[in-house]
């Protein structure tokens, strides 16, 4: 268990998932280091196709950088109020130009070829955006998992697409192709948010 939790074990990942909300009021302290370093590797244990992995984070705890995050984000408070906002990208051209790094290492150098002459094929001729969109998807399954790992570590969060594209990448730096899935405030929850309203299973659902 991490050294900063609240909890004195991980929640299960039921637990998480019921006890998530979004949470737009934190403590004011900074995130556990290692904490945040272990919610990244869990998020990073998501799955994606062919295991592209084509998430990427941007992790913002400086307090100036966060106030201009606010700006792009319409004045949201919650993005200045957490103790860390992690952004969530997928950087397909990055996946496309290492692919090799992908093939599981257990699969040798056929592996490697192998990796890449699948991405190659897949994507080689289509354009920026539209194998950008393909990555977002992988992303967006990363960024899931992202929220239900910070809350089993204790952690709350509130995912957001409310912001302005073209600020974020220039405030971080990121290429223009990037696309997010969005940005995650993080860190303990300052209140208690609002309890779930959900559709029901029948509502959503189809039995074959
Ligand atoms: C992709 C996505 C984008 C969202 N964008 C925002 C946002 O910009 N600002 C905000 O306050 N909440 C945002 N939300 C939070 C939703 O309002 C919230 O998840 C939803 O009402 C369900 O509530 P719960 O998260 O407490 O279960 C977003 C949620 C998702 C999944």
């Amino acid at each position: 268990m991490t050294t900063n939790s609240t909890l004195t074990r991980p929640l299960t990942a039921t637990e998480a998932i019921e006890s998530r909300r979004s949470i737009r009021k934190f403590v004011q302290e900074p995130i556990n280091q290692e904490d945040l370093h272990e919610i990244l590797r869990l998020a990073s244990l998501a799955p994606s196709a062919w295991n592209a992995q084509t998430w990427r984070f941007a992790v913002v705890q400086n307090p100036e950088i966060k106030a201009q995050l606010r700006e792009a984000a319409y004045g949201q408070a919650q993005v200045t109020d957490a103790p860390a906002v992690i952004v969530v990208y997928s950087d397909m051209e990055d996946t496309l130009q290492t692919v090799e790094e992908t093939a599981h290492p257990g699969m040798g150098e056929a592996g490697r070829t192998g990796q890449r002459g699948t991405f190659d094929r897949a994507f080689g001729t289509q354009e920026v955006a539209q194998r950008g969109a393909w990555g977002l998807t992988q992303a967006n399954i990363a960024f899931g998992f992202l929220m239900v790992a910070a809350r089993g570590l204790g952690y709350d969060t509130v995912p957001m697409l409310g912001f302005q594209p073209d600020k974020v990448k220039e405030i971080l730096g990121l290429p223009e192709h990037v696309q997010f899935a969005g940005l995650l405030p993080v860190g303990k929850r300052a209140e208690e948010g609002f309890p779930h309203h959900r559709h029901s299973v029948d509502r959503i659902a189809k039995f074959y």
